[in-house]
């Protein structure tokens, strides 16, 4: 290779790493900005329920006994991290993800690839219907839950489990509450409308 050849081929190289660099940048700019953007929209960060507060709505849900072939909602599933801790503790139960966000929503999409039971949906999970719900657990925010409690209320069948946790439904009966050892949110077993009537 002459010199000549030589330094084309460099700049040809170093300009491809360049513009390699950008549209990396780019990418990941692009793909904060939309959790941002979501995060603004919802108004509930993306962020995981830890193993102890998985297993303390799974307990919940053991508790309130649900078929084996329950369908359950996990409002706001976020990276995946309950839809899959719940999929493995009720292997026949059918665990129906909704997420808006989307870079969380494919993240979770591709955890739960090889999980048979799990569906996940990416949209508003106020725009879906929930009338087949056996159960519903969510992970949200304190300025979200009066809204969410409306909602169910005309969505789901009287004596629904519905799992909350950290963030709880203000004047509501709780039936049962875990709250585990370490730094985690307690988790809060209703039986919807949860609202003085009998199950
Ligand atoms: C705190 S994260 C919880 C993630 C997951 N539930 C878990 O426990 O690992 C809450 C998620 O709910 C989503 N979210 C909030 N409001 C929503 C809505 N109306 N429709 C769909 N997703 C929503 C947010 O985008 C966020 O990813």
């Amino acid at each position: 290779m002459d010199c000549h050849t030589r330094s084309a081929y460099l700049f040809k190289q170093t300009f491809m790493d360049h513009i390699l660099s950008v549209i990396a940048v780019v990418i990941i700019f692009g793909l904060a900005v939309s959790l941002l953007v979501f995060q603004g929209i919802t108004g509930v960060p993306p962020m995981s329920s830890c193993s102890g507060e998985a297993a303390d709505v799974i307990a919940l849900l053991k508790q309130a006994g649900l078929e084996e072939q329950a369908i359950i909602y996990e409002l706001g599933c976020g990276w995946g991290s309950l839809v899959i801790a719940l999929a493995h503790a009720f292997p026949q139960a059918r665990i129906r993800g909704i997420e808006m966000s989307p870079l969380p929503y494919w993240v979770a999409r591709f955890r739960t690839r090889h999980l048979p039971n799990v569906f996940l949906q990416r949209g508003n999970f106020y725009k879906f219907d929930l009338q087949d719900a056996q159960a519903v657990t969510c992970y949200l925010m304190i300025k979200t839950m009066p809204t969410l409690a409306g909602f169910l209320d005309g969505m789901l069948n009287p004596g629904t489990p519905v799992v909350a946790i950290t963030f709880w439904f203000r004047g509501r009966d709780v039936t049962a509450e875990r709250n585990g050892p370490g730094l985690r949110g307690a988790a809060a077993l209703y039986y919807w409308p949860a609202n003085g009537d009998a199950r």
